[in-house]
């Protein structure tokens, strides 16, 4: 039987909803696509209700980012949600979340000076203050994330601990393309061609993998070269981190998070491996 899902349009509404218990949150910017809906089906599996948020968030975009031409399809990712078993749409409007006289803001240290930290000042900060006020807006018992983005994920397990949110955070595998591309909204700002040359990411990715050595010189080294050759591909960085600190690898590195920032044609994608060592 198909579920009805509720759609919530203000704070107030979403802080009177009452969802039974244990209640499963995931956060997104919409647009969905089988990367979020893979967190939404975790939560149905592990939870009594299902929250999914769909907020496009300014504080996270740079001034010269894509914030304005963020994709955006509420209509399509109502029918997305429900289909993939969501009780809740929580659609808050930017006004609601973050009123004239809003001047709070949430920073993890040191893990915003890393990789995308920076690369996008003040992103990390967008980013954890509205997850703290999602949190305290939806109250979850578990909220869900993906290794997509694997430093978000981090960061925010980071902010959970430190700031004592009754949460438990689920981190989820990225979900891929046929061709390996990790699902992104942003994947639809690529043309045909553009589309054809991403799958070198991943590609590349899973060959320094796969190599013989994880020293991580060498891995970054393999990526470098791999994306050389890739006309419509700019490396922005590549960097092989310890996944436990995202500090670097040292002979105690268990794990290793390869990650990397490209831009294909204008459109800056990321992705990342884990190691084992
Ligand atoms: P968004 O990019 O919409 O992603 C929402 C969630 O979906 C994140 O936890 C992200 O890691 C996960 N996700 C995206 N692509 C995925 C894929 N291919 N496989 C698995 N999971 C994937 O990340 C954000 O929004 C925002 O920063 C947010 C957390 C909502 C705060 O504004």
């Amino acid at each position: 039987m198909e579920r009805e899902i509720q759609t919530l349009r203000s704070v107030e509404e979403m802080q009177s909803y009452a969802g039974e218990r244990p209640l499963g949150f995931v956060p997104t910017m919409g647009c969905l696509h089988e990367g979020h809906l893979s967190l939404a089906r975790r939560a149905r599996e592990e939870c009594a209700t299902v929250v999914v948020s769909i907020f496009v968030n300014p504080l996270q975009f740079g001034p010269k980012e894509d914030f304005g031409r963020y994709p955006r399809d509420p209509k399509r990712d109502m029918a997305l949600a429900k289909e993939a078993g969501a009780d809740a749409l929580f659609m808050p409007e930017v006004a609601d979340l973050y009123p004239k006289d809003f001047e709070t803001e949430v920073r993890v240290r040191g893990l915003e000076d890393v990789l995308e930290g920076a690369a996008r000042p003040g992103h990390f900060a967008g980013v954890a203050t509205v997850l703290a006020k999602l949190l305290n807006i939806v109250g979850p018992d578990r909220m869900y994330m993906g290794q997509k983005d694997a430093q978000q994920a981090f960061l925010v397990d980071r902010m959970i601990r430190d700031l004592n949110f009754p949460t438990y955070l689920v981190v989820c595998p990225t979900v891929r393309e046929p061709d390996g591309l990790a699902m992104s909204s942003r994947n639809a700002y690529l043309n045909e061609e553009e589309r054809v040359a991403a799958a070198a990411i991943p590609r590349v990715l899973f060959t320094a993998r796969d190599a013989s050595s994880t020293k991580p010189e060498i891995l970054e080294e393999t990526v470098r070269e791999a994306l050389i050759s890739e006309r419509l591909i700019a490396l922005e960085y590549v960097c092989a981190n310890d996944a436990a600190t995202l500090g670097p690898v040292t002979s105690e590195t268990r794990k290793i998070l390869l990650s990397l920032a490209a831009l294909v044609g204008k459109t800056r994608l990321i992705d990342n491996l884990v190691i084992e060592r």
